[in-house]
């Protein structure tokens, strides 16, 4: 899987870590690096269908960011129409991300603010390290959150909080976005990318079919009436009885070994 200069692609032994790099601008996000992105989340869809890819991590390049935001410089002069395209190619990237068959970590190693902050909310989960800084600083700009802000962050951390951070435009630290479920852990940086490939790989290392339907059912679930979600559940429960690993995991905890799952 190829990157580009501002978009690295390491392929660890079925972990895709990608990382966003272009560290002097804080790896603001230009429209290059959004089809970038978007190149390489469907060669990762790919991969994880032909069981090539079995998790995915997306980081930034340098000490200081994970992506400070969109692109201002590019976004500047901006009319109402490219604007509109350039949120819509942001949230296609969200989907891609959502729509992933295997799990997505983001491990965020700084400012994640604006386009940052939204992209990190497109992932399963967040990891940060201890200095990263978290925030919606759109209206500082004269605009709102244009890549999922406004509602992914709201589904993470409820209304109240998000609203909060979109029309004040505050900057929390990585202890703050763990207290309000925004962070799911909060690491030394230098254990920050250590750690949140080793959760991957663990990840990585379960039945591939199930993570991919728990995943789907998850974020089909949350859209939906209880009852409906609950339906959702149980139809997919049922369906992993048609699947060659529910046996070979079931038959390995019965016969006290650990199971070799084929991703079928
Ligand atoms: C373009 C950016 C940038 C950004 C930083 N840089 N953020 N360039 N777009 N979002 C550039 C700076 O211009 C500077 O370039 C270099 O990165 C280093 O940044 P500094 O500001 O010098 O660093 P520092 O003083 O440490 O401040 C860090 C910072 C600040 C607090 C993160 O850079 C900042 O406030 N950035 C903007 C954050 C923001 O408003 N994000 C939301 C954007 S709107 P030079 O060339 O001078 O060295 C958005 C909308 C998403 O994301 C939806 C779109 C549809």
């Amino acid at each position: 899987m190829l990157g580009t200069d501002t978009l690295l692609v390491d392929d660890d032994a079925g972990v895709l870590v990608v990382t966003i790099n272009r560290p002097k601008a804080l790896n603001a996000l230009n429209q290059a690096v959004i089809a970038g992105l978007q190149h390489v989340l469907d060669e990762a869809a790919e991969a994880a269908r032909a069981g090539r890819a079995r998790a995915l991590v997306l980081t930034g390049a340098g000490e200081k960011a994970f992506v400070a935001g969109a692109d201002i410089a590019a976004m500047a002069d901006m009319s109402v129409g490219t604007a509109r395209e350039f949120a819509r190619s942001g949230h296609a990237v969200g989907d891609a991300l959502a729509s992933l068959p295997i799990p997505t970590i983001a491990a965020v190693n700084g400012f994640a603010l604006g386009g940052g902050c939204e992209l990190a909310l497109a992932c399963d989960f967040i990891y940060a390290a201890e200095n990263a800084k978290f925030g919606q600083p759109e209206v500082k700009l004269g605009v709102i959150p244009g890549f999922g802000g406004t509602q992914r962050l709201a589904r993470r951390v409820g209304l109240a909080r998000a609203i909060e951070l979109c029309l004040a435009g505050d900057t929390i630290d990585a202890a703050e976005a763990a207290r309000i479920g925004l962070v799911n852990r909060v690491l030394p940086a230098a254990e920050l990318l250590p750690a949140t490939i080793a959760t991957a790989r663990k990840i990585a290392e379960m039945g591939p079919v199930a993570v991919a339907e728990a995943k789907r059912v998850l974020y089909a679930g949350a859209g939906l009436p209880l009852s409906q979600a609950n339906a959702l559940e149980v139809e997919a429960f049922a369906g992993l009885f048609d699947t060659a690993d529910q046996k070979e995991g079931m038959a390995a905890f019965l016969g006290k070994r650990k199971p070799e799952f084929k991703g079928r």
